[in-house]
């Protein structure tokens, strides 16, 4: 077991140094670090497979990076890589240890969890999504009236949802036959639309929850289970047409799934980095067993690229370090997630719960309120769209906010249209970091023709001050396996930057209240009962709903 130290970030000789680095940096520009070093590309860039990383186009140089990877040394974060990877309880409040790494670990060597190896558990459950996936779709597993089972629809929330249909998204060009849908707020909008297009004798739910305690996910559960059994008349159904994705045996048998088809996984696996273990099975169904096997090793790869590459060229490092230098250096409150890709237009919103989540807290590993900022707001949308929604915002407004551009050079679809959209994403980092100047748009507005009163009315509106950074991921393709490594690259990030803010990044506790509240102010809703034991406003709320 290793264990790594709590440590202020702000103590370190590295962060006062980098407070005097930005006040440096602050006076030169992008254009600037691009005129004086000809091969920036060259020194800011790091390749992968078929990824390259470039990270040219940050506010950083030679000397700044330095000293970031000096803040990684003083926080120890070799001590807390060790620490992961050798299965220590670093989810300390929750005393579990992190091991998602393991169930993407195809190299088969033991890796331990107090003292057992846990790889033969995690390859029998592999070995059970795999034939559970090929009965499903070769149609051996049947439903009550025998036909084949043709939509799967799965029933979870957040990680137990979030994961499986960002992947499912990602991978549609390789979609098997069956159509899998995913259902997951309490709205029952949401569960009654989807069923309203399907048909009981051909559906198969999965119900995944770690817990199988979750609210939402029970409720959805419960409609979806009374829908089936009043088709089929007959409880009897339920055998082939629910399984289970869970921890919680027991909650499993209690709902009325057969523990014989359950997916099981462990308490090691965090609910938002749990698409590499039994959750992923909705993804099995979706894309083929094969292709979940490649977005493993893919993630496999990467985990070995972050644990054994230096830190000048470990991707993940790179990725937490710009983000911290944004976040607690110039003073950047959110960041934007923007994949040039249609079959991505998930992963911005899968990210948002991966890191707010994960690095959303103000308490640092002694229990103590931090004095500093940590994550900030991860948005985004699928480029080009966003283009022609926020971006004006990004170029012109008063907010810095650093980009992560994610494009994939080839399509299977019409070659000049990704071209297309790849000038699009080419061209926005260019237009970020370089801008137009006041002296350009003047000279562009002469070339236009314009007299001199239009351009002495016009000219300001049309400067952009340019100097935004961006990070560019471009890959050759889109896979089973590019994702896997891209997912594992942010998972990474996550963690280095939970090292160095000092929090518990496997937690969540701020997702607790709200779900206590909910409790009780639906026990008011449902008894009828004036209770007005809350402010002004929530009883006026409970009662209009109530009045209903
Ligand atoms: O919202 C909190 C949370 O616990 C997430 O971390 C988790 O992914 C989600 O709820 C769903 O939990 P479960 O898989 O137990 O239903």
């Amino acid at each position: 077991m290793t264990h790594f130290p709590s440590k202020n970030p702000t103590k370190t000789k590295a962060w006062k140094n980098l407070k005097r680095l930005q006040k440096q940096l602050s006076q030169t520009n992008l254009r600037e670090l691009f005129k004086n070093n000809p091969k920036r590309f060259n020194d800011f860039h790091v390749r992968f497979e078929g990824l390259v990383f470039d990270y040219s186009k940050n506010l950083v140089d030679e000397t700044t990076l330095k000293e970031l990877f000096k803040l990684a040394e003083e926080c120890c974060l070799d001590d807390a890589k060790d620490a992961l990877f050798s299965g220590s309880i670093i989810n300390k409040t929750e005393g579990r240890a992190v091991l998602h790494h393991a169930l993407r670990n195809i190299s088969d060597l033991p890796i331990e969890h107090n003292g057992i190896n846990v790889m033969p558990e995690i390859n029998y459950s592999l070995a059970k999504m795999e034939l559970f996936t090929r009965q499903v779709l070769n149609g051996d597993w049947k439903g009550y009236s025998g036909k084949a089972i043709e939509n799967v629809v799965n029933i979870g929330i957040g990680g137990s949802d979030l994961g499986p249909v960002m992947v499912s998204e990602a991978l549609r060009s390789y979609q098997t036959r069956l159509k899998v849908h995913f259902v997951s707020n309490v709205d029952p909008a949401h569960l009654g639309e989807t069923l309203k297009k399907l048909d009981p004798e051909t559906t198969l739910f999965v119900i995944s929850s770690k817990t199988f305690t979750t609210q939402e996910t029970m409720a959805n559960a419960q409609v979806a289970k009374s829908w089936l059994v009043t088709k089929a008349q007959t409880i009897n159904a339920v055998k082939q047409h629910f399984v289970a994705v869970s921890t919680n045996a027991e909650a499993v048998s209690d709902f009325g799934i057969d523990t014989a088809n359950m997916f099981g996984f462990k308490d090691w696996v965090g609910g938002r980095f749990s698409l590499w273990s039994s959750i992923g099975l909705s993804i099995c169904l979706a894309v083929g067993y094969e292709n979940f096997e490649e977005l493993l090793e893919g993630a496999y790869v990467m985990d070995l690229h972050f644990k054994y590459s230096q830190i000048y060229h470990n991707i993940p490092v790179l990725m937490a370090l710009l983000g911290i230098w944004y976040t607690n250096f110039w003073g950047c409150t959110s960041q934007a997630i923007l994949p040039y890709s249609q079959y991505l237009h998930r992963f911005p919103a899968y990210l948002q719960q991966a890191e707010m989540e994960s690095n959303g807290k103000s308490v640092d590993r002694n229990g103590l309120e931090v004095t500093y900022p940590t994550c900030g707001v991860i948005w985004g949308e699928a480029g080009t769209n966003g283009q022609h929604a926020f971006y004006q915002l990004i170029h012109q407004g008063t907010h810095l906010i650093p980009t992560d551009f994610i494009g994939f050079s080839h399509s299977e679809f019409d070659a000049g249209m990704n071209q297309q959209l790849l000038a699009n994403f080419i061209a926005q980092t260019e237009a970020l970091m370089n801008g137009k100047n006041l002296e350009e748009v003047k000279k562009e507005l002469h070339r236009e023709g314009k007299t001199e009163d239009q351009i002495l009315n016009l000219a300001n509106y049309k400067v952009f001050k340019g100097n935004k950074p961006s990070t560019s991921f471009l890959f050759d393709q889109l896979s089973p396996r590019s994702l896997g490594s891209l997912i594992a690259a942010y998972e990474h990030k996550i963690f280095v930057q939970g090292v160095i803010w000092n929090v518990f990044s496997y937690d969540q506790w701020g997702v607790e209240l709200g779900k206590q509240l909910a409790g009780k102010i639906l026990t008011e809703l449902k008894t009828g009962e004036n209770l007005n034991t809350h402010d002004s406003s929530t009883n006026a709320l409970i009662e209009i709903v109530k009045g209903k």
